[in-house]
């Protein structure tokens, strides 16, 4: 019916058709074009006029083989317009590339239109129109199609009458996803479309007639991490993001109803589409199906997906260098590649462990190629105890092995590096490398007097080594070494010792260098070895697994735990509780007298003629100063009985100086039925009274040690013989009768029992001395007790809470042990 001319239509354009003559055989020959058809029908005479207006009459009357999407009257009328200003572009848009007829379509139909320029960025590409004919509708894009099929047969066109307007002008693809914004609520799709679109990479790439599939962020995230993304989208990614991308970026337009065809993405796989519900939805590899298909953009279709699209996409090869991109330490690449050690991040089969500033504000740049180094670990490193752990620094010359990491728990459970950087709990894999992130930097291993920091209980140590260059760690041949350093504690408790020692610096200098290992003894050491000392002495030591100290030639025993170690830049040093005194170091009593005013002591000695027992090395003594004796008029020149009982009651024979560092209520002097008693202020010292006196009482101002494990103990004032209770007449026993003896006996066994009660858990040690004892029998040469607990160690000191401890015979020969053996706090300032 349509072909029919409409001769009585009044309209200009086709009077001029008229005007040519043709008229008188239209009825015959139909020659009825698309103009005639639009003419014709009232319902045009909007989009008539609009072409009128732009001149494009003439234009459409030559268009053959097309369909024409003429928008109707209705649709100027919906948005209030009587006709548009139209171009040939816009024009070009309403026309379709053939003569589509809705018995053509079926379904959901892609066509192109007339208008090439869909893309920005290659010629001819058609922007494509999407036609859906269903038995309940036909529609076109958005539109429906209120007067279907005007057949125009002399331009073998059709015109397609649309209820609104399509001059919503499709957007590029790489614009609308510029774009994108919310434009899902329900499902996201913008991981994907930040993929696209980070650093601009659809326009650098220009993707322009392809065909997306598109999955939402859920699945998008199967594929890569977080970090992983973050790499991605960084500038550095953006080779291995096309590889990612080009999975889901098919060549050309495909869409609509479709049977099975055949597409090649981007990286040349192929990609099977086919359709269901008439094109309604687009499906991938028969088996993906999407949740929006079709949506058309100028030069280019989408299609949604919120499942997995493809069984293996390709995937980019992340390596430790896309990973510290991704976690934004591109700085560190950059020094990591300035120092040409790129193959430390590129490289994925190497097993390593990479510990990697968090904090991006701590920059990387001028890092030194060993502190670069010294990020990396050897094998893939899980933190979950404590360990060294060997770094990829090994050009240390003073050490003969890479250099260590000391990882250890603190408390919390938090896992640090070199008592230093907080490692976080996080863990990253790729390939086989490891990467922690930490919250500091992780210098390598300073100098041993910046390992140790000023403020700690080590600065003494530092300052004697530094007095002697001993901080100048020479290459020993790649041995490395091993220091024990001693807390000030420890160098206070020598006392007049340390006085002495000061005032030799050679000693000094030997006790210092004793303490300095030529070798590695890192914690984890187990077992014995044959080691030297900065003397060149050879000294034997000793570690058993778990155990807490470390024994030095079987006699002394230093502390030896994993967290006091302290990694230097030549080794490893351990703050220990006490100061070695090595063999070929002697300290004697007149070495000790020395640092005080013995002169009238010493005088009184050799006057009553004790002067050997100073050199003997079985005596200890109790000296008065100069100054102290004077007070007391107490000099070479008093009563010579009296000298001798006074010289008697200042020596201590034997073992007997450890009774007193045991602060022990019975300690035998060398007076013959005379004791005296140690008590403990509550300030900390101790004060000796005579057991057979009164209560005059004198206090130990300060000790020192020889080497033969005498003691020196200097008092304020000398213990007076007149403090005994009878000072002049011959010893008690001798006038007792044997009544009173047995008396003495029982009331000897009662004091016995109530000190054992009283302290025997304190102590556990026994103390034998009784009655029997006072009798005189105690001297040099009777062994008051085997190993006592509290006085086995010479050199016990003062502290009420200082602990004390079994030691195996020969312990005290020739070291000196102050306290327990416990690992000594000596932390880095941070
Ligand atoms: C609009 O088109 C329809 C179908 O071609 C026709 O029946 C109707 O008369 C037209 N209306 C006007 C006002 O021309
Ligand atoms: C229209 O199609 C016919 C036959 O298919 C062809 O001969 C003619 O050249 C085409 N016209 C245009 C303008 O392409
Ligand atoms: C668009 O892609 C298809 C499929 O690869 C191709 O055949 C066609 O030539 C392309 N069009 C343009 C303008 O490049
Ligand atoms: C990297 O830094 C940016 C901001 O500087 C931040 O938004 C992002 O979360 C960081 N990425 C990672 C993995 O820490
Ligand atoms: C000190 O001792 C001497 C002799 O032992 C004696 O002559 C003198 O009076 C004493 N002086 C005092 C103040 O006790
Ligand atoms: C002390 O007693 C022992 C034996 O009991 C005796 O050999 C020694 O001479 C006495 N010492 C003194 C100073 O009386």
């Amino acid at each position: 019916m349509h072909l029919f001319p409409i001769v009585v239509a009044a309209c200009g354009v086709y009077a001029s058709h008229a005007a040519q003559g043709k008229k008188p055989k239209s009825p015959t020959i139909p020659t009825v074009k698309i103009i005639d058809v639009l003419s014709s029908n009232g319902n045009f005479s909007s989009f008539l006029l609009s072409l009128q207006r732009s001149g494009l009459v003439d234009v459409l009357e030559d268009y053959e083989n097309v369909t024409v999407l003429a928008p109707t009257n209705e649709a100027f009328d919906a948005i209030g317009v009587s006709h548009l200003k139209l171009d040939q572009d816009t024009l070009d848009q309403f026309i379709v590339d053939a003569p589509i007829t809705s018995a053509n379509v079926s379904g959901v139909e892609i066509y192109n239109s007339l208008n090439a320029k869909g893309s920005p960025y290659i010629k001819d590409v058609h922007i494509p129109v999407l036609f859906d004919n269903t038995d309940d509708s036909f529609m076109i894009e958005n539109s429906e199609v209120v007067y279907p099929d005007l057949l125009a047969p002399s331009s073998n066109a059709v015109v397609q009458g649309l209820d609104s307007l399509l001059t919503n002008r499709k957007h590029s693809l790489c614009d609308y996803f510029a774009d994108v914004g919310d434009l899902w609520s329900d499902v996201s799709f913008s991981l994907f479309a930040h993929l696209l679109t980070a650093n601009d990479y659809c326009k650098k790439v220009k993707f322009s007639n392809v065909t997306m599939l598109l999955p939402s962020d859920e699945h998008a995230s199967h594929n890569v991490n977080d970090v992983e993304y973050a790499y991605l989208i960084n500038e550095r990614g953006l080779k291995d993001r096309a590889i990612l991308l080009n999975n889901y970026v098919l060549e050309g337009i495909t869409g609509g109803n479709l049977p099975q065809t055949l597409r090649r993405n981007l990286n040349g796989d192929e990609v099977i589409l086919s359709s269901r519900h008439s094109g309604e939805e687009i499906v991938v590899n028969n088996s993906s199906h999407a949740m929006n298909s079709n949506y058309l953009l100028s030069d280019g279709i989408l299609h949604y997906f919120d499942s997995r699209i493809l069984e293996s996409p390709k995937k980019p090869i992340f390596t430790p260098r896309s990973y510290m991109i991704g976690l934004n330490r591109s700085d560190f690449v950059d020094e990591i590649d300035f120092r040409k050690l790129s193959s430390l991040i590129d490289n994925v089969t190497i097993p390593q462990t990479v510990f990697l500033v968090r904090d991006t504000s701590v920059s990387a740049n001028g890092q030194l190629k060993n502190e670069l180094l010294y990020q990396f670990a050897e094998g893939k490193l899980d933190l979950d105890h404590e360990m060294l752990a060997d770094s990829k620094f090994c050009s240390q010359p003073s050490l003969g092995h890479c250099q260590k990491i000391k990882v250890g728990i603190v408390g919390g459970g938090m896992t640090v590096i070199n008592d230093h950087s907080i490692i976080y709990p996080e863990r990253y894999e790729v390939g086989n490398t490891y990467i922690y992130l930490v919250d500091d930097d992780i210098p390598t291993p300073p100098k041993l007097e910046h390992a140790l920091g000023p403020m700690d209980r080590c600065a003494e140590t530092l300052q004697y080594l530094d007095h002697f260059g001993f901080l100048k760690f020479k290459a020993n041949k790649g041995n490395g070494y091993t220091v024990f350093l001693p807390t000030s504690d420890a160098w206070n408790r020598l006392d007049l010792t340390l006085t002495y020692l000061t005032a030799n610096m050679k000693k000094m200098s030997k006790v210092l260098r004793n303490m300095q290992l030529n070798g590695l003894v890192y914690s984890d050491f187990e077992g014995q070895r044959e080691i030297s000392t900065g003397n060149d002495d050879s000294i034997m030591i000793e570690h058993q697994p778990e155990s807490d100290i470390i024994s030095i030639n079987g006699t002394a025993e230093l502390p030896f735990t994993f967290a006091s170690q302290v990694l230097f830049k030549d080794g490893v040093a351990y703050p220990v509780d006490r100061v070695l005194i090595p063999d070929t170091v002697d300290i004697s009593m007149l070495d000790l007298m020395e640092t005080i005013d013995a002169d009238e002591f010493i005088n009184i000695l050799k006057l009553v003629g004790y002067e050997d027992l100073l050199t003997n090395g079985n005596y200890s003594f109790i000296v008065p100063s100069t100054g102290a004796l004077v007070m007391d008029n107490i000099t070479a020149q008093s009563d010579p009985d009296f000298l001798v009982k006074f010289a008697s009651l200042h020596i201590l024979p034997g073992d007997a100086i450890k009774k007193v560092m045991a602060c022990e209520p019975i300690i035998p002097t060398l007076l013959n039925d005379t004791h005296l008693s140690c008590h403990r202020l509550a300030s900390g010292g101790l004060v000796l009274t005579i057991i057979e006196g009164n209560d005059h009482e004198t206090r130990i101002l300060r000790k020192g040690f020889t080497t033969d494990d005498t003691g020196l103990l200097l008092i304020d004032k000398p213990i007076n013989p007149k403090w005994m209770d009878h000072p002049g007449t011959a010893p008690i026993h001798l006038h007792l009768p044997l009544v009173a003896i047995l008396v003495g006996i029982v009331l000897g066994m009662a004091l016995l029992a109530s000190i054992i009660t009283c302290c025997f858990v304190l102590t556990v040690g026994d103390t034998e001395p009784d009655e029997e004892n006072r009798d005189g029998t105690v001297d040099e040469t009777t062994p008051l007790a085997e190993p006592v607990e509290g006085s086995s160690d010479g050199y016990g000191s003062y502290e009420p809470q200082a602990p004390v401890e079994p030691v195996t015979k020969g312990f005290s020969e020739r070291y000196s042990t102050h306290s327990t053996t416990q690992a000594m706090d000596c932390p880095r300032p941070i």
